[in-house]
C-alpha cells in the first residue's frame, strides 16, 4: 500500500495512481467489513489512536461519516462543534485552541469558514500530526471529492462527460473534484451555471481536460454521463440573487432527457434542485455516495497512519 501523506489537504496533493490504490482499498475494506470477524477485525486496527473533530461550520455527512469512519478502526475520538463551550469564548484563538488539542490526539479532522487556515495549522504543528481537512470555506472539500471519485469511479471512470450544475462560485465540492477528475483520461467537464454563479478562473487555469462552459443545462444534460447538482451556498454571501431551479434542476419533466446509464450525483444536502421523485430513479446515486463516504474515509485514515490490512 502507498502511504498517500500525514495530511489531506486539498486535491492537487493526489495523483491518479494514489486514487486509484484508495479506491481498490476502500472495496477492501467494505469486503472485510461485510462479516462481523471482518468488523472486529477493523477495531483493533487503530484502537491505540485518538481524533479530534474540530468543525466550525454546519455538518451531517461528512461530520458523521469521519466518526463512524473512526469508530471502525477503533479511533476514539472527541468534538468541538460549538465554539461557545470551549476556551474560545474566552478569548483564546484558534491556533492556541488547535494547539491545545493537537497535545491530546494523533488526529485532526478540520472544516472551518476560512479558505486559508487550514494552511495556517499546517506550519504550526509537528509534521506526524495526521490532518484532515473536512472543508475549507468556499475553496476545497477534498474528502468529498474522494468519495464523488470513488462513486464515479464504481460506474467506470474514464471517458465520462461529467456536468456540475448549480452554484459553481461557492461550491467547494465542485471546485476539489474537478481537480481531481482533471487526472482522468479522457475526461469532458461542463460547468453548467448562469454566469454569476459560475465556476472561477483559477480552477478553470489547472485543467488540461477539455472543458465547456455553458449556462444551457437542457442542451448539456441528454449527452452527460455524470450529473453533479449542488445547492445554493447562500450561507457565504456576496450576492443576494439565487439561482432559478425551474432551469437548474432535475425533476420528472426532464430525468427522462437522460442517458438509460448515465448518474446523478449530490454532495448533499439538496434543496430543490433535485426532486424528491427523482430518488426513485435508478440513476439517482447520491444517498450511496454518503455510504461511501464513510468508508472512503476509512481507508483514507488506514492509509494516512499506513497501516495495512492483512
Ligand atoms: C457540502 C459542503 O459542506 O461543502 N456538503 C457535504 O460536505 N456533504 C456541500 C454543501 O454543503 O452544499
Amino acid at each position: 500500500m502507498i502511504i498517500i501523506n500525514t495530511r489531506c489537504i486539498n486535491s492537487q496533493q493526489y495523483s491518479l495512481e494514489n486514487l486509484l490504490n484508495l479506491c481498490k482499498l476502500t472495496d477492501n475494506i467494505r469486503n472485510i467489513a461485510s462479516t462481523s470477524k471482518g468488523l472486529k477485525y477493523l477495531k483493533t486496527i487503530l484502537s491505540d489512536k485518538r481524533a479530534i473533530l474540530y468543525f466550525k461550520q454546519a455538518s451531517t455527512r461528512t461530520f458523521l461519516s469521519f466518526q463512524n469512519a473512526c469508530y471502525i478502526l477503533g479511533i476514539s475520538t472527541s468534538e468541538i462543534r460549538d465554539t461557545s463551550t470551549s476556551s474560545e469564548i474566552k478569548g483564546e484563538t484558534e491556533l492556541d485552541a488547535i494547539k491545545t488539542f493537537s497535545q491530546y490526539v494523533d488526529l485532526i479532522i478540520m472544516r472551518h469558514p476560512s479558505s486559508e487556515f487550514i494552511y495556517e495549522i499546517l506550519d504550526n504543528l509537528p509534521n506526524d500530526m495526521r490532518i484532515i481537512n473536512a472543508g475549507s470555506g468556499t475553496n476545497e472539500h477534498p474528502t468529498q471529492a474522494l468519495l464523488d471519485f470513488y462513486t464515479i469511479w464504481k460506474y467506470g471512470l474514464e471517458n465520462k462527460k461529467v456536468a456540475f450544475v448549480g452554484d459553481l462560485l461557492r461550491g467547494r465540492t465542485v471546485r476539489s473534484l474537478s481537480l481531481l477528475l482533471n487526472k482522468v483520461n479522457e475526461t469532458k467537464l461542463y460547468f453548467v451555471s448562469p454566469d454569476k454563479f459560475q465556476i472561477k478562473d483559477d480552477i478553470l487555469k489547472q485543467l488540461n481536460v477539455e472543458y465547456e462552459v455553458t449556462e444551457d443545462f437542457e442542451k448539456v444534460l441528454p449527452d452527460m454521463d455524470v450529473v453533479y447538482m449542488v445547492r445554493l451556498q447562500d450561507e457565504y454571501g456576496g450576492t443576494n440573487e439565487i439561482i432559478d431551479t425551474t432551469k437548474y434542476s432535475i425533476n420528472n419533466s426532464n430525468i427522462n432527457k437522460m442517458k438509460d446509464d448515465a448518474i446523478i450525483l449530490h454532495p448533499l444536502p439538496r434543496r430543490n434542485e433535485i426532486s424528491v421523485e427523482i430518488d426513485k430513479d435508478k440513476r439517482a446515486k447520491y444517498w450511496q455516495q454518503c455510504e461511501n463516504g464513510m468508508w472512503i474515509r476509512v481507508a483514507l485514515i488506514m492509509d494516512m497512519f499506513g497501516v495495512e490490512i492483512i
